[in-house]
């Protein structure tokens, strides 16, 4: 496995292999590797020639008084992932790679990032978004390949790719759990052993609106009051947000009518955890 670390290898990286007609797949991370972005590569490794993955803990996606500082970079161990998991080519650019000091140009998508994670943490994804078109201008990958855990997020890659008109396919991969049911996430690690039998309420309350809604309950209303009642029976979790929305436009919907995504935010201590489940698809 190769390890780049400039943009401009990178990029001359990426134009050798694509002339010669090779196919790249890109697996865009922040590192703190789990079974969730081995899955992703997974995905890009069946179709690719080239699996390109970057580790890059992007700074303008985080807020003030987020985790930026804090959160996790074990480098060595990720490195010892993507080699097992196949990758050929690891990016690990570092800050003063990706941003120029005084780097002025950011991307905003404006409908779909305005709601969900977007409503508490304002400038995220125009942080995310503008990071994605730069990573996806130095690795030039035929596809990439983002979790359907980050929902919102891949909506709205999906988005400007299309508005854009970038000329690179997105892959979306299924949320990957650990063996209890808390889907695997990097901040999982924040949690101490009690938050994380906190967390599974999670999954079980995701589980339980699923089961309403294949007994036939389709009101939203009632799938919202019953999922906020089972959050409310663990102390320790402090609920975000509970959003019904449809699955493409993200806008909230009143009954469970075609896809219908289910998002949850919550905080337990000073970790922040998400989930969804697509219902009636
Ligand atoms: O999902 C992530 O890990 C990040 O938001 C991404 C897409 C790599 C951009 O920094």
């Amino acid at each position: 496995m190769e390890i780049l670390r400039t943009v401009r290898e990178m990029q001359q990286r990426a134009r050798d292999e694509k002339r010669t007609g090779r196919l790249i797949g890109f697996v865009p991370t922040m590192g703190c590797l789990h079974e969730g972005h081995l899955s992703l590569v997974k995905l890009a490794r069946a179709r690719a020639d080239l699996v390109v993955l970057s580790i890059f803990v992007n700074p303008i996606q985080f807020l003030p008084g987020e985790d930026f500082f804090r959160y996790p970079r074990p480098v060595e161990r990720d490195e010892a992932l993507c080699r097992d998991a196949g990758v050929d080519v690891l990016f690990y650019p570092d800050v003063e790679q990706m941003y120029a000091p005084d780097h002025s140009v950011m991307i905003e998508e404006t409908l779909l990032s305005k709601g969900l994670c977007g409503a508490s943490r304002p400038g995220h994804f125009t942080g995310v978004a503008t990071v994605v078109v730069k990573l996806l201008n130095i690795v030039m990958p035929d596809f990439a390949v983002f979790g359907q855990k980050d929902a919102q997020q891949l909506r709205v890659i999906q988005r400007l790719i299309r508005d854009l008109n970038c000329p690179v396919d997105i892959i979306p991969g299924p949320i990957v759990r650990e063996w209890d049911g808390l889907a695997m996430s990097s901040r999982n690690r924040y949690l101490t052993p009690a938050e994380h039998q906190d967390a599974l309420c999670l999954r079980r309350s995701l589980d339980h609106v699923e089961k309403r809604v294949r007994e036939g309950e389709l009101t939203v209303e009632t799938l919202r009051t019953e999922l906020a009642q089972r959050l409310a029976r663990v102390p320790s979790v402090r609920v975000e947000y509970i959003e019904f929305v449809d699955n493409e436009t993200l806008r909230p919907v009143e009954r469970v009518e075609g896809a219908v995504l289910v998002a949850l935010a919550i905080r337990i201590g000073s970790t922040r955890l998400i989930d969804n489940t697509v219902l009636g698809s």
